[in-house]
């Protein structure tokens, strides 16, 4: 039987990789014989500066240890660079099989207070950033009949955080993306899911106190997107990640209620807001279209 933990020639992209968490990513896929692009921009946690040395050690770290990787100093924000990101690690190592959106910034402020070119960043980088780099592989993913994407959203993303507006529009941007690109790229075996991890990295330490950063070691979150990178991996789902403990969150909808014409009124809203709130056998929706398809049905048995 084949061991589809095992990576060897695959070639995975890994974006923001100079660091935190994607460095582990990096470290934990080529040791499982990836080769690895290691993107990195090597700038600050709110998105000022570059360096390209970030990507550079974490190059070297893998190289030390037998494995194959090429550094990548990219802005993810940058088309031009992304292309030629994709195009060298194809002239490289003939193939991209995974790619994980992982690239982030913080510029939190409430909203009353935030600035909308803070706003713009925080979007560019994550949203935009990783549809550049999805965009990027998704023709060569196409062509090969096989492609793994990660997002990177986040529990700011899909529950909210007080002062992330910005933040949590952007990652639950990335799994709108997802349940879009999932469904197109499902005859590709192009399967796109996200992960929600909480990890004490340089972009937390400075919010969580030093025993919850403990716990939230980064390296609890590796397991869960080396699973996402492998054939084995589901599609269109949310793998939420922290402390060692592993979570799948998921959309439901309500059974709600139904109006006859007529008694389609806000005061009958108000007076049924129980019942279309009630979570009893609230289920999820796979797509747009069998949503509406499932209401159709329910009429037709009206
Ligand atoms: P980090 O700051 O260590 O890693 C982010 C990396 O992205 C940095 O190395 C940075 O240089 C790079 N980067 C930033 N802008 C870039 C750009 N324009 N182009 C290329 N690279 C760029 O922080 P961490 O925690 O490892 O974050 C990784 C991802 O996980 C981010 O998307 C973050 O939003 C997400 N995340 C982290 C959580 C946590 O608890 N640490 C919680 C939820 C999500």
């Amino acid at each position: 039987t084949q061991d589809t933990m095992n990576f060897a020639g695959q070639v995975a992209i890994i974006t923001g990789a100079g660091g935190g968490l994607g460095r582990l990513y990096a470290l934990e896929l080529a040791a499982r014989g990836a080769a690895v692009v290691v993107n990195d921009l090597g700038g600050s946690v709110d998105g000022s500066g570059s360096s390209a040395t970030a990507a550079e050690t974490v190059v070297e770290e893998i190289k030390a240890t037998g494995g194959r990787a090429i550094a990548n100093a990219a802005d993810v924000t940058d088309e031009a660079a992304v292309n030629a990101m994709v195009a060298e690690a194809v002239e490289a190592f003939g193939r991209v099989d995974i790619l994980i959106n992982n690239a982030g910034i913080l510029r939190d402020k409430s909203f009353a207070k935030m600035e909308m070119a803070n706003w713009n960043k925080v979007v560019d980088v994550h949203l935009n950033g990783a549809a550049l780099c999805t965009k990027a592989v998704w023709n060569v993913m196409k062509e090969q009949g096989y492609g793994r994407i990660i997002m990177t959203t986040s529990p700011s993303g899909i529950y909210g955080n007080f002062g992330q507006a910005n933040y949590g529009a952007a990652k639950a941007g990335l799994w709108g993306m997802m349940n879009t690109l999932g469904l197109e790229g499902a005859k590709s075996n192009i399967h796109v899911n996200c992960i929600a991890p909480s990890a004490g990295t340089r972009m937390t330490e400075t919010i969580m106190d030093a025993g919850t950063l403990k716990m939230l070691a980064p390296e609890n979150i590796t397991p869960a997107v080396v699973f996402l990178c492998s054939q084995a991996a589901p599609t269109r789902k949310v793998l939420v990640a922290a402390a060692g403990t592993y979570t799948l969150a998921e959309m439901v909808e309500t059974q709600g209620i139904h109006l006859a014409e007529g008694d389609r009124t806000p005061e009958a809203i108000a007076a049924n807001w129980g019942r279309i709130s009630d979570r009893t056998d609230a289920e999820p929706v796979n797509s747009a279209m069998e949503g509406v398809a499932k209401l159709v049905k329910a009429m037709a048995n009206a």
